[in-house]
């Protein structure tokens, strides 16, 4: 494994997630005004040939995972040669290919990027409700994405090695009654639904009141579902995973206000402008994108960009404050858009 890859902290990055573009075609009321976000000039967005030149170096250095996010990765038009640039480079090592998608086009792409090579789907969906689901994401799509997840569950039937989960936001007053549905959609689908605590995020009017707390969400579960029970994860999740025996999907919670999980964090970002982040909170960021553009006096830019990553601190900036108060997410932490979209 390389060294490069291992930074302060001890944590091996083996995980890249890459946000490939910093638009949406929905405006979910806890991530981005009705406007829209401020978009960046094309020209400063990473071109398809420097994804792949950086996915590919990262998997030479030992990453085993590439997730491609957004704002909403289907929008880019030419996500589907991406993808299979870098599914080629799965004999190289990388293991897993995975998507972060609000489903709505999915469907449509769907078989060609099992085909080149997709292993993983996270789909945010926050009710199964479609009314609901219009006023959450202020835009109509709910059969789309529900058409999404039916072609997600068949194709796995006829044997793709691909994994669902289902990413909830969970928001008091908005949809917290769809939590019991959403646990009762495992029953009998293979689908992991992870419930995610509201996070504050600049200019998204979090409040405290509103999110609904990991021991809160699990109270509520555990009310109807008495045998629900906790089981092991992998390391770096983000989640901690629990089960109703006998079903056949699992509930996850991830708990970023309540409970932090830097510790085993395993991920490398890249922002759709070419920024490296090891930490989604902190400011520490090298220009890849600069690194690959400029002449670099004939040193290679892996060299360059790893020792970045060494330098980079940790930055617990995250969850609530011994007061309650919540630590906001500054100008820049709207990348989180780039980082989770
Ligand atoms: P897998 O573990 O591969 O399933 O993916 P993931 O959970 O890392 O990715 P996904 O894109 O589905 O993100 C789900 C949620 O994880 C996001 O809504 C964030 O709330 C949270 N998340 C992802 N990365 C971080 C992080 O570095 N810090 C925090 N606090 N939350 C994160
Ligand atoms: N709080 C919690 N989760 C959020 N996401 C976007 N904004 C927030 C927020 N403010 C989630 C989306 C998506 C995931 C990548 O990030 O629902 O599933
Ligand atoms: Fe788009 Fe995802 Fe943000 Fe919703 S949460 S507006 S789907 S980027």
């Amino acid at each position: 494994f390389s060294d490069f890859l291992t930074d302060a902290f001890n944590r091996q990055h083996d995980y890249l997630r890459i946000s490939i573009t910093e638009r949406c075609n929905l405006r979910c009321l806890y991530c981005m005004p009705e406007e829209g976000v401020p978009l960046s000039p094309q020209s400063h967005l990473l071109t398809t040939p420097e994804i792949y030149y950086l996915s590919s170096l990262f998997v030479n250095q030992g990453v085993t995972k590439i997730r491609l996010t957004g704002g909403e990765p289907t929008v880019r038009r030419d996500i589907l040669p991406l993808m299979q640039k870098i599914g080629s480079l799965r004999p190289r090592g990388l293991r897993e290919l995975a998507i972060t998608t609000n489903g709505i086009s999915l469907h449509r792409k769907l078989d060609a990027m099992v085909d080149a090579g997709l292993t993983g789907v996270n789909l945010s969906l926050d009710t199964l409700d479609p009314f609901q689901f219009q006023i959450m994401t202020r835009r109509k799509g709910f059969d789309a994405v529900m058409r999404s997840v039916d072609r997600i569950l068949e194709m796995k039937s006829l044997g793709a090695d691909l994994k669902l989960k289902i990413n909830c936001v969970v928001m008091r007053g908005l949809n917290e009654r769809d939590i019991l549905p959403f646990v009762e959609l495992g029953r009998e689908k293979d689908i992991e639904v992870r419930f995610i605590e509201y996070m504050p995020f600049d200019g998204n009017k979090w409040s405290k009141g509103k999110m609904i707390s990991y021991k809160e969400m699990l109270d509520l579960i555990r009310a109807k579902y008495p045998g629900l029970k906790q089981v092991q994860g992998h390391n770096n999740d983000t989640s901690k995973t629990w089960e109703v025996p006998g079903f056949l999907g699992k509930i996850g919670f991830i708990t970023s206000m309540t409970h932090n999980f830097c510790g085993t964090c395993n991920r490398l970002r890249i922002t759709s402008d070419g920024n490296l982040k090891v930490c989604l909170f902190g400011n520490a960021e090298v220009s890849l994108r600069d690194l690959l553009r400029q002449d670099n006096n004939g040193k290679p830019i892996d060299e360059e960009a790893f020792e970045a990553i060494k330098k980079m601190e940790m930055d617990r900036r995250q969850g609530l404050l011994g007061d309650g108060t919540a630590l906001g997410w500054g100008q820049r932490e709207r990348e989180l858009l780039d980082v989770i979209g």
